[in-house]
């Protein structure tokens, strides 16, 4: 292409053209009131923005942007931020994680069709980090992300409470009569009462610690509450560093390295972090190339002490976290499990930008040898009831339960459940396992976070808190239980988990990282034959295309035709 590239940077096959092209490339961009020295020939830099009023966790992100900009135009970029599907997790139906990959595409042919030298990603709530970093991962540019931060601590009646966690329990005590309608509702408004995602270690919060400890931010920037000030300043700074990274040509591909998924495993265990990192690690790693696999939580993550407390496994939330010095201290506490070749987004290793960290609260961040639970990672079970694995978060399960043999309750859909789960004629008690099907990635369709079902009433009011949960869904980062999920191969595809029936009895060993359906071969292959699926009854439009290309669970419930990347080449002219 005729253009006058003189340093590589892809702009310039627009920007930098002669001709009629070049003139349409300008002409377009000048008439938001850009004079031609504010953007040719300088790295031009996309904010990719996922700002929306219906996703209220990212709400305060046109501020964010701006403060990126700051730090572009300073170090001598030119910006330009751009929307995408934004996806607010307490908002969307039936599920955000059901247009997560959408959500992707939106993201890469963004980036790849426009005129981006390199990429800022601005991120919050759940499934707009994955969606982002996914997207972005396929096309391979300079990227960095900026988390937009936990909100502040909930205060309730001289309580602090967090996001997603302490509404299953207040859940809990209105229906058994524990806290009355007045107090329920005004718990809302003290749970939620300033900009940013979820302040317990839920989805978010995961999904910004998993930024950091892949090398993908400016270090010690996942747990600044959104509205502290100094998030806008690392948001400037990460303004600044993105030019200087577009000029090195250094690429998301230099960062993603198998070391840096085995850093985010490992440190996602000290965290106590949620089950939902393992889909959405599989599906960037697809994306960008290394090969990682469900066993690789299990192996690299389950023999991870618990350092962090904050709910669900603990007391604290992420105000607190930032406060005791945030991720730097993990890292730093953890330097002797690490891998240390790996790079991030300075240039430097997530270990060698933690040296000088210090801990400012140990009842917050614990040291590695005397952590708050030993071996609280993820772990990976297998069994006849889950030929691909299940995944169980070990720190917010209870202890007795992991070992345990107990009857199935089954219900066939989450709606089958919602109908039944609070007749007293329904037959279960305290050593009951409960089974969920129909709620993976195509049955759902979009694999909701339903796994954690609340138990029966009548259960809560024998005091009685936890009990074994198993399905093919998902659960939410802030949740907490004895609770199996993602069963694959899900039951709508004829997995085993399909044939399971009320009074079967099932064996959950943890310790050996067995979850068995105890019937013979025999039984299992009769039922197999006797099967027949769930008509799901979607004939046109995104969830049929979603249903017909989604992978399972344990390959991270991408699109098959996702897998991979294409990389930043557009060869052809739009005119
Ligand atoms: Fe958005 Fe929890 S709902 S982060
Ligand atoms: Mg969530």
């Amino acid at each position: 292409m005729e253009n006058d590239n003189k340093d590589g940077l892809r702009s310039r096959d627009w920007f930098g053209k002669t001709g009629k092209d070049g003139f349409i490339y300008r002409s377009w961009i000048k008439n938001q009131g850009y004079p031609a020295h504010q953007f040719k020939g300088k790295p031009v830099i996309g904010i990719c923005n996922t700002w929306s009023e219906t996703t209220p966790c990212n709400g305060h992100f046109r501020e964010i942007a701006q403060f990126v900009k700051n730090g572009i135009y300073e170090a001598g970029g030119f910006p330009l931020e751009f929307p995408v599907m934004s996806l607010g997790e307490t908002i969307i139906r039936p599920t955000a994680m059901l247009y997560r990959n959408l959500a992707a595409m939106t993201v890469e042919e963004s980036i790849r069709g426009n005129p981006f030298d390199a990429v800022v990603l601005l991120t919050g709530c759940d499934k707009t980090t994955p969606s982002l970093v996914m997207g972005a991962a396929s096309v391979d540019l300079p990227t960095i992300v900026v988390p937009g931060g936990p909100m502040l601590n909930g205060k309730f009646q001289g309580k602090d409470i967090g996001s997603g966690t302490d509404v299953w329990k207040f859940a809990d005590d209105f229906r058994t009569g524990k806290m009355s309608a007045e107090d329920f509702e005004e718990a809302e408004a003290c749970m939620s009462r300033s900009a940013g995602h979820c302040s317990t270690m839920g989805t978010a919060s995961t999904m910004a610690v998993m930024c950091e400890a892949l090398g993908l931010t400016l270090p010690g920037i996942s747990a600044i509450p959104a509205v502290d000030s100094r998030k806008k300043m690392l948001a400037h700074m990460t303004g600044m560093r993105i030019v200087e990274m577009a000029k090195e040509n250094l690429k998301i591909s230099d960062i993603l390295t198998k070391g840096a998924f085995e850093n985010a495993i490992k440190i996602n265990a000290a965290v106590g972090g949620s089950t939902n990192l393992i889909l959405h690690l599989l599906a960037i790693a697809a994306r960008i190339g290394v090969d990682l696999k469900l066993e690789d939580f299990d192996d690299l993550g389950s023999k991870i002490p618990l350092l962090v407390n904050l709910m669900p496994s603990g007391k604290f939330l992420m105000e607190d976290f930032y406060y005791a010095g945030g991720l730097p201290v993990v890292i730093k506490e953890m330097s002797e499990v690490l891998r240390k070749d790996t790079i991030s987004v300075n240039g430097k290793s997530i270990v060698e930008n933690s040296e000088k960290a210090r801990n400012w609260n140990p009842e917050v961040i614990f040291p590695y040898n005397n952590p708050l639970k030993e071996e609280a990672g993820i772990t990976v079970v297998r069994g006849n009831l889950c030929p691909d694995g299940s995944v169980i978060k070990v720190s917010a399960a209870t202890d007795k339960l992991l070992t345990h043999r107990g009857k199935a309750v089954v219900f066939e859909t989450i709606e089958d459940y919602h109908a039944r789960i609070d007749d007293p004629e329904l037959d279960i008690d305290e050593n009951s396992i409960m089974v969920l099907k129909n709620s993976g990635p195509k049955g759902y369709p979009g694999m909701p976070e339903v796994g954690s079902m609340a138990l029966p009433k009548k259960i809560l009011e024998k005091g009685i808190t936890d009990l074994v949960r198993i399905s093919d869904a998902r659960m939410s980062g802030t949740a907490f239980g004895t609770v199996f999920l993602h069963v694959s191969p899900e039951s709508a595809v004829g997995g085993p988990l399909a044939f399971v029936q009320n009074g079967d009895m099932i064996t959950v060993d943890v310790p050996n990282k067995i979850l068995n359906l105890d019937i013979s071969e025999e039984e299992m292959e009769t039922r197999r034959k006797n099967w027949k699926p769930l008509d799901l009854g979607y004939v046109r439009g995104y969830a049929k295309m979603y249903i017909e290309s989604v992978n399972q669970a344990h390959l991270g419930a991408d699109f098959d035709y996702l897998v991979g990347k294409s990389g930043s080449k557009v060869n052809r002219e739009s005119h």
